[in-house]
């Protein structure tokens, strides 16, 4: 029986990564999705981390992918490290039979793994919530997104330890190849 692997990004995917996102974003007002530059962009900076880009293969073939990448939380007297998640996408054509869900849980165990605590992301609650992701500003997160309301999210990962407190609320810096989207 074929089944769906989760694992990290290697070298040789970066196309087929291009193709699921270049199919999942496809508009007819664009030749290529901005979310292909913007993967490539943070691909090549201070903002990737290797263990968090990762890929859904089936028989083969990248079919999902789900990108955790690091931003700051700046705070009044700091600022702290989070994540990011996005883009997310699976292709057209094995999209609703749970592989998007699959690679998002698959990024966020790995990102627990890591001892990260906070992740960010824009998108669509009904997508989101399955994975415990509420909004943001009842968080105390603010973002250039935060003013949309309920797709402006954010989720607590478990701590390693339990007597860790929380992350503050705070400003969410973005790096500059998200002023692409
Ligand atoms: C969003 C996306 C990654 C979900 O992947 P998937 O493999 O289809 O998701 P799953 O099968 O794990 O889960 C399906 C559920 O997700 C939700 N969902 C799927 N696509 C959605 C979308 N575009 N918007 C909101 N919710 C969506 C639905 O609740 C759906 O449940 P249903 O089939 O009972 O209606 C995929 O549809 C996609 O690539 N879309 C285009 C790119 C995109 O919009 N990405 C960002 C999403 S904010």
């Amino acid at each position: 029986m074929t089944t769906l692997r989760l694992r990290p990004e290697n070298p040789a995917d970066e196309a087929p990564v291009a193709r699921v996102l270049a199919t999942a974003f496809a508009r007819p007002d664009v030749a290529t999705p901005p979310e292909v530059g913007l993967v490539d962009e943070l691909r090549h900076s201070d903002a990737w981390i290797p263990e968090l880009a990762m890929v859904a293969e089936y028989g083969g073939e990248v079919v999902g992918y789900a990108l955790l990448t690091r931003v700051r939380v700046r705070t009044d007297d700091h600022t702290y490290p989070a994540l990011a998640l996005g883009p997310v996408a699976v292709a057209p054509n094995r999209q609703r039979i749970g592989h998007g869900t699959a690679v998002v849980q698959a990024a966020l165990d790995a990102a627990t793994e890591l001892g990260e605590r906070l992740v960010v992301v824009l998108g669509d609650p009904a997508f989101y919530r399955r994975f415990g992701f509420g909004r943001a500003d009842r968080m105390g997160l603010t973002s250039p997104w935060s003013g949309l309301g309920e797709p402006w999210q954010a989720l607590l990962l478990p701590p390693s330890t339990t007597d860790e407190p929380p992350p503050p609320g705070g400003e969410v810096l973005f790096p500059p190849p998200w002023a692409k989207v």
